[in-house]
């Protein structure tokens, strides 16, 4: 079965090959282990404590699975589990019933890997097959307004700011305002 769901060869600047596909079980200690990091960098996202137990780590996939939600990967064919996911984008259900197509967005690259263009494929990827695959016909997220990187990418991509949440989160005494996009997916893909 092919698995790469990304057309093109993806070679990263060290000339490792990159292939893009949807999650499964035996990465989920990678998954995991690239949020933690993000978290202990308590610069982008809303969460103090990293997630250790297998536990927590096979329920997310389970229910993941369950609810037919989309986690794209990237994976490096040249490293072992489990630093082989350099980054992960994940479209999760929104919980209300009147609100089954549209999707919420939330993404990871490995720090090391940033500025390579991963991200811009696993968004790209995850908002196709969130398409094709659970009907989704708009994406949303949330992002601080302190994170150029992924505002810019968001933007360049199609997203539209449509509002700010003041001092929304507060972080070892800093406070961070949340920024609110969204995007319609036949609008993106029209013009990609
Ligand atoms: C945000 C993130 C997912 C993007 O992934 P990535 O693989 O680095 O993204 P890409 O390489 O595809 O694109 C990055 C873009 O940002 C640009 N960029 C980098 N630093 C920037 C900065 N300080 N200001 C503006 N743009 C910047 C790059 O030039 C590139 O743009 P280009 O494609 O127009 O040249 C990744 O950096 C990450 O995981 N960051 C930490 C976690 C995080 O912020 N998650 C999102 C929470 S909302």
């Amino acid at each position: 079965m092919k698995e790469d769901l990304y057309p093109k060869d993806f070679i990263l600047k060290n000339g490792d090959e990159v292939l893009f596909r949807h999650v499964k079980r035996k990465d989920a200690n990678a998954v995991w282990k690239n949020f933690n990091q993000v978290v202990e960098e308590a610069i982008y996202l809303p969460v103090f404590l990293p997630v250790e137990s297998q536990f927590e780590k096979h329920t997310w996939y389970d229910s993941l699975k369950k609810s037919n939600e989309i986690c794209i990967v990237a994976e490096n064919v040249n490293l072992e589990r489990p630093n082989h996911i350099l980054g992960q984008c994940e479209i999760s259900n929104v919980d209300w019933d009147a609100a089954s197509h549209v999707g919420s967005l939330g993404i990871i690259v490995r720090k090391n890997y940033r500025d390579e263009g991963i991200g811009r494929i696993l968004i790209d990827v995850a908002i196709r097959e969130s398409k094709k695959l659970n009907e989704k016909q708009k994406i949303i997220l949330s992002c601080f307004s302190s994170n150029e990187r992924a505002l810019h990418l968001y933007k360049s991509m199609g997203f539209q700011k449509i509002g700010i949440r003041k001092q929304q989160f507060l972080i070892e005494d800093q406070y961070y305002d949340e920024v609110l996009m969204e995007l319609f997916i036949d609008d993106y893909i029209r013009e990609n």
